[in-house]
């Protein structure tokens, strides 16, 4: 039975899921800077993805092969649709499937989805046998958080424990706490003391404020985690996942080309069909760190092409 967690180094290293953030294009350019051990899609509805709305979500689980082994995450209330979205994403040839049950959205709890799923354990058990079904041999997992308003890694944990995943990332921090606080690492690593004691196979992911791959090592060992999962640190550090890359080191030359390619793939992959404006939010990451870069950034977010980006940076003396 095919089933990559299980061929993963330890401890491993993946790139979080992010709304708008991580779409097939940026996948691949981090997967050409430094590649992490496993990519996550962004979220998409199942109840989307099961109505006349498809095609809309569908360029959300775009992937290409340079991006293998990739997981597309998924999030709903509904076990049928739970059960038809697992299917899809076998049928387009993903590695995994993912759920996403510590999303703190308004609009994605109030849909049922997302961390308000922590509430329900009944409905949990029903959606994880449903996408189950629908995945066939392909691995299901889970993304979460360590508790509702509170740290629930008893029950809440030991909960989804009990239900034979594959694998479970764990983002140190409540619902309720948003992003607000420091992860609480010390709870994750309560939860892998959980599972050593239920004698769980499910592997665990710790997620929450890594800052560099030597600050990921450290959390895994201490914490005893089979793997580190990585969100915002990706702006600060493109090459990330690539050890050997000193982050002191890397030059505004080099990430202003990143941003030319970024630029370039998703002219070529997206063509018009998406607003050329989801690049602003990455002018940060690439456009810093020399004199001038954040007349350059502020210059950039009038954009509307990659033409129009090697413009400004001719502009500025950069190109
Ligand atoms: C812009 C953005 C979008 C996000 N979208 C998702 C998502 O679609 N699914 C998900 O499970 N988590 C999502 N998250 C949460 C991240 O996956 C991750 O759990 C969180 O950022 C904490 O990790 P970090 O401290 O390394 O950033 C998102 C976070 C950000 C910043």
């Amino acid at each position: 039975m095919k089933n990559f967690w299980q061929s993963l180094p330890r401890p491993f290293f993946a790139l979080a899921p992010m709304d708008d953030v991580t779409d097939t294009v940026f996948r691949q350019i981090v997967a050409s800077c430094g590649k992490p051990d496993v990519f996550f899609t962004e979220f998409v509805s199942c109840e989307g993805l099961c109505s006349p709305g498809r095609d809309r979500l569908l360029p959300k689980l775009k992937f290409s092969e340079k991006e293998r082994p990739v997981v597309a995450q998924i999030w709903g209330s509904k076990p049928e649709n739970f059960l038809q979205t697992a299917k899809l994403v076998k049928n387009l040839g993903f590695d995994g499937v993912d759920i996403n049950m510590g999303c703190p959205d308004r609009s994605v709890m109030k849909a049922g989805g997302g961390g308000v799923m922590i509430k329900d354990p009944v409905l949990v058990k029903e959606v994880i046998l449903a996408a189950k079904e629908g995945a066939g041999e392909l691995p299901l997992s889970v993304k979460t958080r360590v508790g509702f308003d509170k740290i629930q890694i008893e029950s809440w944990i030991g909960n989804l424990l009990e239900l034979n995943l594959q694998a479970l990332t764990i983002h140190g921090r409540t619902v309720k706490e948003l992003s607000k606080v420091p992860a609480h690492w010390e709870e994750i690593g309560k939860a892998v003391q959980l599972r050593d004691q239920m004698k769980a196979e499910t592997l665990i992911i710790g997620n929450g404020d890594v800052e560099s791959y030597g600050d990921g090592l450290e959390k895994c060992k201490i914490f005893g985690v089979d793997g580190a999962m990585i969100g915002r640190g990706i702006f600060d550090n493109l090459w990330f996942f690539d050890s050997r890359v000193d982050p002191q080191k890397i030059t505004s030359e080099n990430q202003l080309k990143v941003l030319l390619e970024h630029a370039k793939l998703f002219e070529d992959t997206w063509g018009n069909s998406k607003n050329f404006a989801i690049l602003k939010k990455f002018f940060k990451a690439y456009v810093r760190g020399f004199k001038g870069a954040s007349k350059l950034r502020e210059s950039l977010m009038e954009t509307r092409s990659l033409q129009e980006i090697k413009e400004q940076l001719l502009r500025a003396g950069q190109l």
